[in-house]
């Protein structure tokens, strides 16, 4: 029933999501869900108010992770809700990249610009032993999740600051081994059709001006200035910019020129190097 009406509602995983909806309702993880459906167990009549209503907010299109507060991202449960992005898939991918890009550098240095929840800078900080992680955030209900989740992985928020790109850590200049980042890349005209997205995230998170890559000529800028000789930096992007953010890192002096791909095989991550 609820399958049906998520379905109907225009949800793209309408099981999925009817049966993640039971398992916060229930406070039970999935695997476990599966037992209580496989042994005919009724649900407890005293959670289906809750879980009804879980389901009509979802109907309406409100995202998933902001009914449940929670967003999965690697071994992470970050904490989401309006006002910051929910961490992406793809994004799992970027940071994946950035370990073995760095494998062999001790206590490598990372700035994350564009931090938002702070997916990519506690990704990194808890999976590299001995890094040394930054992150960056302008806005100040996004930052606000971060400085929870930053707590929550028992991270010291001093490392991170509520800013813009190019405003902060000035005493890291030339000292950093990667600067890496998901920026809002989005063209301003093209409005994303999942509503979801068009109608909860944030615009501050989405768009990157007319062709989407304002936010990325001024990481570029700013990681030259921020990286070592010979840092690195690694940025997320969509499908249709990797020839005009190689063109425009070309024309900034960056060496090594790389484009990687997401697990469709497009080309959604660009990696150089500082000569
Ligand atoms: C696409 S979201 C990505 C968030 C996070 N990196 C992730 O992957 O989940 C882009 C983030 O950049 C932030 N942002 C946009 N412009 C910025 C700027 N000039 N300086 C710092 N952060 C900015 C937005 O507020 C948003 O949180």
């Amino acid at each position: 029933m609820a399958t049906d009406k998520l379905s109907s509602a225009g949800v793209l995983s309408p099981s999925v999501d009817a049966e993640l909806l039971g398992c916060f309702v229930l406070g039970v993880p999935r695997s476990e869900l599966a037992m209580l459906t496989l042994s005919d167990q009724p649900f407890p009549e005293n959670k289906v108010g809750e879980y009804l209503l879980a389901v009509s907010r979802r109907e309406k299109r409100e995202p998933l992770q902001h009914i449940t507060g929670i967003a999965p991202f690697r071994h992470l449960e970050l904490q989401v809700g309006p006002g910051v992005f929910i961490p992406r898939p793809e994004t799992e991918q970027l940071v994946q990249l950035a370990i073995e890009m760095i494998k062999d550098i001790q206590n490598p240095r990372v700035v994350d610009l564009c931090s938002g929840s702070g997916a990519i800078a506690i990704a990194l900080a808890t999976e590299i032993a001995g890094a040394e992680v930054y992150s960056v955030e302008a806005s100040e209900q996004a930052f606000g999740f971060l400085e929870r989740n930053y707590q929550k992985y028992g991270l010291d928020s001093r490392s991170a600051k509520n800013a813009d790109l190019a405003e902060a850590f000035d005493e890291l200049e030339g000292k950093l081994d990667l600067v890496i980042s998901n920026p809002p890349y989005i063209p301003d005209a093209a409005v994303p059709i999942d509503l979801e997205v068009q109608l909860h995230e944030p615009s501050l998170a989405l768009y990157g001006g007319e062709d989407g890559l304002d936010v990325i000529r001024r990481i570029s800028s700013r990681a030259l200035h921020l990286l070592k000789p010979s840092g690195l930096v690694l940025i997320e992007h969509s499908d249709s910019q990797a020839l005009a953010i190689s063109e425009l890192l070309l024309t900034e002096g960056w060496l090594e020129v790389i484009s990687s791909q997401d697990l469709a095989g497009k080309d959604r991550m660009i990696s150089a190097r500082k000569p």
